[in-house]
């Protein structure tokens, strides 16, 4: 196995644990450690908005910035007060329309400041938030939508063309942050209710285990899950973010992630915050240059992306990163999919920094599996997990596997951000944990003999692409809407920049034939209907797919085929 020698000192933290050793640790930290530095350890009241900033406006940190956001036309900063203030106005205005504790208020729209000060109101009035990833289109956000019963959408002036308000009679509101002539029935004008709306809210108090968010994510089967997470999921997200992304008192922090997924949530508002560090939104597309120049000119010290942003960095060249100056940056991390040894190689090369892997999931609320500052970094591997956390390789039984055995990559359940629900389903919930003791992951894994987990793979058919997570069923389902499309089967195929691409195979009904043409726009259905980052990157005509003889369609056939891997046990195909 190989390793990698570099050494570079990262100030320790953490009190009276010495982080700059993992097992000492990792034997005697408990999350409890950590209640002391929350306002609800005097109080008794919790509120997550109240964590993220209010408490800070009490202190020192009052003019302390707390948001940098910029993109291509706009640099804005907020300090902490600024945020108490404006969340306290949407806070409001939400309470205004008769949002009450627990309701769910999505939010459908690009990085912006107002989407931050958006969760945080609603968190503030104890509102379950639900982010929805700009690009999804209409069926992807009525299905999210309808689910989780939302009254109140955050959206802006084109976005709300894609939410079909004659099919969600529990959608009451549409607040649209940017300016449109007329305004229908039911929508709100986002600066006129602001400047309306008084900035002085008491939180709305609850304990630990009330709902905060709703993520939605994929599986291999059915549509999308609402796994939910509560208030005490903030425990984890502070520690892992003072521990695993080091931050101290003057980081600039910038997380590349979308608040449409969870990372851009748990680590893009929830533990920069709770920390009380400067937390920087780039908002608009990747772009090498932009990016770099927002490393360069925003002095990022510590930078938190994933696998796919840094392949597209590194195939935009070394003359790149020679033209900026990154040393500011002083930790650097990824999450989402396997991080290529040669992309660590290559980082440490290009910023100076070796990039620190971690592993999790939208079910898990927080890092499970790490590299903390002080840890060697053995490439191709996540990590060891996190301290409080029990990992382990276990076979179906829940027998735990020796090191080196490939097995189901599980947790011990109970840690403080472990999903409580999948929204209106409690079969699927139940489904994760079927295994007594054990939350079992989907994916598959070996630990070598110092507790280095290494990824393998997904168990089930789950594709990582870009390091979005995409159910096949949700894609299949929308291609066969199609009146060309019969049957579909799709799969995740390696890619070298992406990860995996989306590659359907599908049969044509009577009287259609294969073409380019017809091809472009099957794809262009799934774009258009379901999302850009789920549409088929390349779509092949079968006579048939293989199916059992229930009729389900076997994607592992048809992956074995396009991989030229022996197709396994066909005891179950039909003739
Ligand atoms: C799946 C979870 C919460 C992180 C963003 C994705 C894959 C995640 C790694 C990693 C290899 C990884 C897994 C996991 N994944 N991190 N460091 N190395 N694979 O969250 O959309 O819930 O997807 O992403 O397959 O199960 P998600």
């Amino acid at each position: 196995m190989e390793k990698l020698e570099i050494k570079e000192s990262l100030p320790p933290g953490g009190g009276k644990h010495n982080l700059n050793d993992y097992e000492s640790v990792y034997e005697t930290f408990r999350f409890e450690e950590v209640f002391a530095d929350f306002s609800w350890h005097t109080t008794g009241k919790v509120n997550m908005a109240h964590e993220l900033i209010d408490r800070h406006v009490m202190g020192p940190k009052k003019d302390k910035t707390a948001l940098i956001y910029v993109d291509d036309n706009r640099r804005e900063t907020y300090t902490f007060d600024d945020l108490r203030r404006l969340s306290g106005q949407f806070g409001n205005l939400l309470l205004k329309l008769g949002v009450k504790k627990g309701d769910r208020v999505f939010f459908f729209m690009p990085r912006s400041p107002e989407i931050y000060v958006g969760m945080l109101g609603a968190l503030k009035i104890g509102a379950i938030v639900g982010p929805l990833f700009e690009a999804f289109m209409e069926s992807a956000v009525t299905d999210r939508l309808a689910d989780a019963e939302a009254s109140v959408l955050v959206t802006t002036s084109v976005l709300k063309g894609r939410v079909p308000r004659e099919k969600l009679p529990k959608l009451r509101h549409l607040i649209i942050v940017d300016e449109q002539p007329d305004y229908a029935e039911g929508e709100v004008d986002f600066a006129r209710a602001m400047a309306e709306s008084k900035e002085e809210l008491e939180p709305a108090w609850g304990t630990l285990e009330d709902p905060m968010i709703l993520h939605y994510t994929s599986g291999s089967t059915g549509k999308p899950k609402g796994v939910l997470h509560v208030q005490g999921a903030m425990i984890q997200q502070y520690i892992t973010g003072k521990w695993v992304l080091d931050l101290q008192e003057d980081d600039i922090y910038w997380c590349t992630a979308d608040p449409g997924w969870v990372t851009g949530t748990s680590y893009g508002i929830f533990a920069p915050w709770l920390n009380g560090a400067t937390n920087l939104v780039r908002g608009g597309r990747f772009s090498a240059d932009g990016w770099y120049r927002t490393l360069q000119d925003e002095h990022v010290t510590v930078w938190y992306s994933a696998p796919t942003a840094f392949r597209m960095l590194m195939s935009a060249g070394d003359g790149m990163t020679d033209k900026y100056d990154f040393s500011s940056l002083r930790h650097v991390l990824s999450v989402g999919e396997p991080l290529n040894p040669e992309v660590i190689r290559w980082g440490f090369k290009a910023y100076g920094k070796r990039i620190h892997d971690t592993w999790w999931m939208t079910e898990t609320g927080a890092h499970m599996i790490v590299n903390l500052p002080c840890m060697d970094i053995r490439p191709g591997s996540m990590g060891k997990p996190f301290p409080g956390i029990v990992a382990a390789i276990v076979d179906n039984m829940g027998n735990e596997l020796p090191p080196y055995s490939l097995g189901n990559l599980a947790i011990k359940t109970g840690w403080p951000s472990m999903m409580r629900q999948i929204w209106n389903n409690p079969a699927k919930y139940q489904e994760y944990f079927a295994v007594p003791g054990w939350y079992v992951s989907g994916d598959s894994a070996y630990m070598d003999e110092d507790g280095y987990f290494w990824f393998q793979g997904r168990v089930d058919d789950v594709i990582n692409t870009s390091g979005e997570r995409v159910g096949p069923f949700e894609v299949e389902s929308k291609l066969v809407e199609h009146s060309a499309v019969a049957e579909a089967g799709v799969i995740g195929k390696p890619d070298p920049v992406r990860g995996e691409i989306i590659k359907a195979f599908i049969s044509l009904r009577e009287g259609y034939t294969a073409s380019e043409a017809l091809m472009e726009e099957i794809r262009l259905f799934v774009k258009t209907g379901l999302s850009a980052h789920a549409a088929p990157r390349e779509i092949e005509v079968l006579e048939k797919l293989p199916k059992t003889r229930s009729g389900k369609i076997m994607r592992r056939v048809l992956k074995a085929q396009e991989l030229g891997l022996p197709v396994g046990d066909l005891s179950t195909i039909e003739d």
